[in-house]
């Protein structure tokens, strides 16, 4: 019986904790950490048969290691995917997704709400190699109707979108790409591999960044794409393993302790986030907020349908001139491009994140000056809403 299906019976707690364990002669309890870039061969015959794919084992550690694999594994188990291949950041994760497929005349239909590096791949290096890329209003399903089409080789899209919260129906997006043959390639970084599982709905491949809730502690660097094992074999692997943008043994143990309490974090990331949302919808200093899991979010129905809860991360526009005084009169907030960290940040968009997206197309994407990204972390609730009530406090009009 393969690993796979051993597994297969436990809940995905259970996974989360103990999925892809492998333990050395020496039965360590916790999961070991291999610091070697090489191994070594019993004989010249043996490395042969390695080469050539005839036995099956550790070559190099930019091919595998024994603790990346563990990861790997672990987050393939929680996905339902059949295989994974972890990267050094989720940009590359991202970007080696794209790369893998894309030849020179193919076209790509994305969605516009994008976080800035993913932004500047679709409109500033794709067109570079001669590839096509349409950006479009995403929530608009006529818009992916008219802009797929047999030349489409691959549709991207993140859902919930970095900072505007825009959410994708995963569903449908996915059987127009499929009718055309195109790929299905959806960024799940703001949902997290626990409230989110866009397979379910029909994408074909999903990427992370193990930077946010999956380290959760703001740590490592790291990512992974989520396949299956026919992608992994034909196009990530071979992409992956002669590029290099591999992850690291240690952020990888990183990420296997982070993946072991991922489950109960995003329970309180949630509920606190949700806290904040409600106490800022009310709040008359504040002119909106954004948030999945309020009835008052567009597409409130159709994050419940894809989501299990609106998420940790809320966005909202301040009142007047004033996101600037606002982020700085925070006192246990820190100002940081991050997320998805135990310890709650906060980041001006317009200013950091997406700043590379120039003027026009941000208020496109409806990224204003005014627009203040919350992520919401594990601290007291109490201590977290104090916080943002005495900072409103501070600004006087
Ligand atoms: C939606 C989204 N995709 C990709 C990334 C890139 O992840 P990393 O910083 O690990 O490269 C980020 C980072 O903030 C993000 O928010």
């Amino acid at each position: 019986m393969t690993e796979r299906n051993k597994l297969k019976k436990y809940k995905k707690q259970t996974l989360l904790v103990r999925g892809g364990l492998y333990r050395s002669s020496n039965k360590e309890t916790s999961e070991a950490i291999f610091m070697n870039s090489g191994y070594v061969f019993k004989s010249a015959e043996e490395a042969k048969a390695l080469f050539s794919g005839e036995l099956e084992g550790y070559l190099y550690s930019r091919y595998g290691n024994p603790t990346v694999s563990m990861f790997e594994k672990r987050l393939a188990l929680n996905e339902g995917a059949e295989a994974c291949y972890a990267t050094a950041s989720g940009m590359a994760a991202v970007f080696s997704a794209l790369m893998s497929y894309l030849v020179k005349g193919d076209e790509v239909v994305a969605s516009r709400a994008l976080f800035g590096s993913c932004y500047h791949i679709l409109n500033q290096i794709l067109p570079r190699f001669g590839i096509v890329t349409h950006l479009i209003d995403g929530k608009d399903l006529s818009q992916w109707e008219k802009y797929i089409t047999e030349k489409t080789k691959l549709v991207f899209f993140e859902t919930p979108s970095n900072p505007s919260m825009e959410i994708i129906d995963i569903k449908a997006v996915s059987q127009i790409a499929h009718r055309h043959n195109a790929l299905v390639i959806v960024d799940n970084i703001f949902a997290s591999p626990i409230l989110q599982r866009p397979m379910k709905f029909g994408a074909d491949i999903v990427v992370y960044s193990g930077t946010k809730h999956i380290d959760g502690q703001g740590r490592c660097i790291g990512g992974a794409i989520l396949s299956s094992k026919k992608h992994y074999e034909e196009f990530i692997k071979p992409f992956i393993r002669h590029t290099g943008p591999t992850l690291s043994s240690f952020n990888a143990w990183v990420f296997l302790k982070g993946l072991e309490t991922l489950h109960y974090r995003m329970k309180i990331h949630c509920q606190n986030a949700y806290k904040v949302a409600q106490y800022l919808s009310c709040h008359p200093k504040v002119y909106k907020t954004i948030y999945p899991g309020l009835k008052t979010h567009p597409q409130y129905h159709l994050a419940k349908k894809q989501m299990t809860s609106g998420g940790s991360i809320v966005t909202f526009k301040i009142k007047g001139n004033n996101a600037f005084k606002f982020i700085n009169a925070l006192k246990l907030f820190d100002i940081s491009n991050n997320l998805g960290d135990a310890k709650s940040l906060v980041t001006h968009p317009a200013s950091t994140t997406h700043r590379i997206i120039n003027e026009e197309k941000r208020k496109k994407l409806n990224i204003t000056e005014n627009m203040v990204r919350l992520s919401i972390g594990l601290e007291n609730i109490k201590d977290l809403i104090e916080d943002i009530d005495q900072a409103l406090k501070v600004i006087k009009n």
